[in-house]
């Protein structure tokens, strides 16, 4: 049929128990600063977050000082640019819609601030995108200006292939292999749209060692109350 099967990948925030995996996400944020921040904004995520992946002070306040950030008016009434601080949003690489569609043949890349909620799949999608480019199977043509991916819906999208061998380098030296850079990303956004998700799997295993425990007790008190009935 029609249907789209992901490709089996794991993750480290799979399941109950899953926590982020620091390392790849902070990984996956360079993979997004150095190749998807060129055309995909993150508007809702600011550079001071980036410590909750374990970035220091001094390292968030260095990379968004590398960024430069469109501020005003001033006393003059004139808008200017300055370094950026830890408390700005992640700067977007065009100012509008239409110039995002200008620079990329008419299609919109879309904000990933909460991209792994905004589609099925999540993650795993994410990775399989960034995986399931190739040559189009025999008898389908691809559009001018268009990429076959056989995660894509509908196998045709406009972004080129964002993710090549070797396109980062990372400083723990892991390969930057396309399987090992999209594992890394796809963690980032996970974590960017869903930071809480270690706090709210680790209330649901506090309520149900609570109820366990409260089970429990009721059990022992019922038997104790009823001890001697007849
Ligand atoms: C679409 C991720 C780099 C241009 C998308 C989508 C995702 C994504 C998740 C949405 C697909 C969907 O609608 O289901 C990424 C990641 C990147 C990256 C993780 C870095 C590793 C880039 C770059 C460009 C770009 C560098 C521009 C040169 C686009 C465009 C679309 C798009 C134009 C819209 C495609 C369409 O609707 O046909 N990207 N992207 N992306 N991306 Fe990227």
């Amino acid at each position: 049929g029609d249907e789209i099967h992901l490709p089996p990948v794991r993750f480290s925030f799979d399941g109950v128990f899953g926590t982020y995996d620091r390392a790849s996400a902070q990984r996956g944020f360079q993979v997004y600063k150095e190749v998807c921040a060129a055309c995909h904004a993150m508007r809702l995520i600011s550079y001071r977050n980036l410590r909750e992946l374990g970035l220091t002070e001094q390292q968030v306040a260095a990379i968004a000082s590398q960024v430069q950030i469109q501020d005003g008016p001033n006393d003059e009434g004139q808008m200017f640019e300055r370094p950026g601080r830890p408390s700005d949003r992640f700067r977007s690489p065009f100012p509008n819609d239409a110039a995002a569609r200008a620079a990329n043949n008419n299609s919109l890349p879309p904000d990933l601030s909460v991209i792994t909620k905004a589609r099925a799949g999540g993650a795993a999608y994410i990775y399989a995108l960034m995986t399931g480019y190739s040559e189009p199977p025999a008898g389908v043509t691809v559009a001018e200006g268009m990429n076959y991916n056989q995660y894509f819906p509908g196998h045709q999208i406009a972004m080129a292939p964002p993710l090549n061998p070797d396109q980062v380098q990372f400083a723990d030296g892991t390969p930057a292999t396309v399987e090992n850079m999209a594992r890394d990303v796809a963690t980032f956004l996970q974590w960017a749209a869903e930071p809480e998700l270690e706090q709210r799997r680790g209330m649901g295993v506090k309520i149900i060692l609570f109820l366990t425990v409260l089970a429990g007790l009721a059990y022992a008190v019922k038997r104790k109350i009823w001890a001697d009935a007849h």
